[in-house]
């Protein structure tokens, strides 16, 4: 019997094209990828490879051209528009290079959109986001709007808000592009110990070769493929 985490993601050659006029762009071309729960996992290659597309794919943010993207063994593309818009609320997080963020909204009000949007009670909301918001170290700050943060802690408060239902994965784009290097480093750091301490499922691109370091698993690509997929220690 086998012991290893089961498969969550899986994409099968998926291929994408994007139509610019008369021109057809091709992001991703036969993509092949498994990710397994528990994961701590950086998608790497040039700008232009197709890492962006992944994730939107994984995400049912964007659907393939060919091939197939399943989610926990469900194909994405037989879902309705609303079945994909429930699976991207209960099962994804989603953490973006410009944070995105509700600019009028506290930290506090943002952590807690998902819950909200799956219909939690106001005080369990409370009592998970208070306790998470001083996890991700932003205690004192619930009341702060965006412009008063830094986009260090902005991307916390997006991490939090990423994580506070327990999706099954949760997906970061290039989470630590707007960030000076110091911010970076903190922002793994942050993201290692909650993937080691709550179990949170993490893809994320980068192109930063100290945030690749100190993924468990790297994922490269060139030109919309898988070229190389390497498991540390
Ligand atoms: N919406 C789009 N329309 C047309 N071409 C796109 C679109 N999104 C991405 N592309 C193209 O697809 C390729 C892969 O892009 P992307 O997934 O953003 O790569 P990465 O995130 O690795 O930089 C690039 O050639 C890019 O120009
Ligand atoms: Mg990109």
């Amino acid at each position: 019997m086998s012991t290893e985490p089961e498969v969550i993601v899986k994409l099968e050659r998926v291929e994408k094209i994007y139509k610019q006029g008369m021109i057809d762009v091709p992001a991703l071309r036969g993509m092949d990828l498994e990710v397994r729960r528990g994961e701590f996992m950086a998608l790497t290659g040039p700008s232009g490879s197709g890492k962006t597309t992944a994730l939107n794919i994984i995400g049912g943010l964007d659907k393939p051209t060919s091939g197939k993207a399943l989610v926990q063994g469900t194909d994405l593309a037989g879902m309705s528009r609303s079945q994909l818009s429930k699976m991207r609320r209960d099962k994804i997080g989603f953490v973006f290079q410009a944070y995105n963020l509700v600019p009028v909204l506290t930290a506090f009000e943002n952590a807690e959109m998902v819950l909200r949007l799956q219909g939690m009670p106001a005080d369990k909301r409370r009592e998970i986001v208070v306790k998470l918001l001083a996890d991700v170290g932003l205690e004192g700050m619930e009341n702060r709007r965006p412009a008063e943060m830094s986009g260090g802690q902005q991307q916390r408060v997006a991490i939090a808000r990423a994580i506070a239902s327990r999706p099954l994965v949760t997906l970061a784009d290039e989470p630590t592009a707007n960030v000076d290097s110091a911010t970076a480093e903190l922002l793994l750091q942050l993201m290692e110990r909650l993937n080691r301490e709550r179990n949170v499922t993490f893809i994320f691109s980068t192109h930063d070769p100290r945030v690749m370091a100190r993924a468990r698993r790297i994922v490269h690509m060139v030109d919309g493929m898988v070229t190389e997929d390497e498991i540390k220690n």
